[in-house]
């Protein structure tokens, strides 16, 4: 097994088949001590984070694969808090596509002249450049092109991608008298035959979700969805 890369959130090893094992750890990101799934640093170490963290993900990933919608995810041993996944190339150095279906975090900052705090936004869908020291900026379908990064056809297959897969989502919290706020999901090309792919993570650590009005921690979302 080969260290491959070390993340805020997660290890990645590539294993000697050649799938990838991703490492989940109790580091969560947020500032100051208090959890923000928009933060861009690891901010506090919540003990068992790491694991249901996985637990989600496994949850959903294996939700999503049942519906035939294409992911990365292979299998995942919770007690070693460990995901085997198929490897992906990112587009460009990785893009991160959130959907919102009210307004807060960063869309309300943004655009808070126009915008009140909770609106209905409906499934709107904003991509952004992975890049910490630029604090993840949004980038436009055109731009995306003209880099390079994604083609328009291809932004298209991924809005309309991220769209059903993040409503499935919000219909199985809903069922469980959550709702879902907002979301980030990440996409790659599988490394054997191109295709477009669901990667990383789905977890409490990258969705915004609120049950009676209030938010919900990541450990306690965990426990709200899985139990
Ligand atoms: N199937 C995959 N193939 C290749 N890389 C992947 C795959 N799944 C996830 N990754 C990448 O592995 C890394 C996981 O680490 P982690 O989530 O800690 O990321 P990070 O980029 O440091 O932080 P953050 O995502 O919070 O900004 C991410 O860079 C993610 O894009
Ligand atoms: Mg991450």
């Amino acid at each position: 097994m080969k260290h491959i890369y070390t993340g805020k959130t997660k290890d990645v090893y590539q294993l000697e088949e050649g799938n990838y094992l991703l490492k989940f750890k109790d580091d969560v990101t947020g500032e100051d001590g208090v959890f923000d799934p928009g933060s861009n640093q690891v901010g506090l170490t919540i003990e068992g984070a790491g694991r249901a963290g996985l637990s989600l993900t496994k949850y959903f990933f294996e939700k999503l694969n049942e519906k035939g919608i294409a992911t990365h995810y292979v299998d995942a041993n919770i007690k070693e808090a460990t995901m085997t996944v198929k490897p992906a190339k990112v587009f460009g150095k990785g893009l991160e596509v959130i959907c919102r279906f009210r307004a807060v975090g960063s869309f309300l900052r943004r655009y808070k002249s126009y915008a009140k705090e909770g609106q209905p936004l409906n499934a709107f869908v904003e991509v952004t450049l992975k890049d910490d020291e630029l604090q993840d900026p949004p980038i436009t379908k055109d731009a995306l092109d003209m880099l390079g990064i994604l083609s328009a056809d291809e932004y298209e297959i991924l809005k309309k991608l991220t769209q059903d897969i993040c409503r499935i989502i919000k219909d199985d919290l809903a069922s469980k008298g959550i709702e879902l706020y907002d979301i980030k999901l990440e996409f790659g090309r599988s490394e054997k035959d191109d295709h477009i792919m669901l990667i990383d993570e789905i977890s409490g650590g990258n969705m915004r979700a609120f049950k009676d009005g209030k938010y919900i921690e990541p450990l306690e979302l965990e426990k709200l969805i899985l139990s």
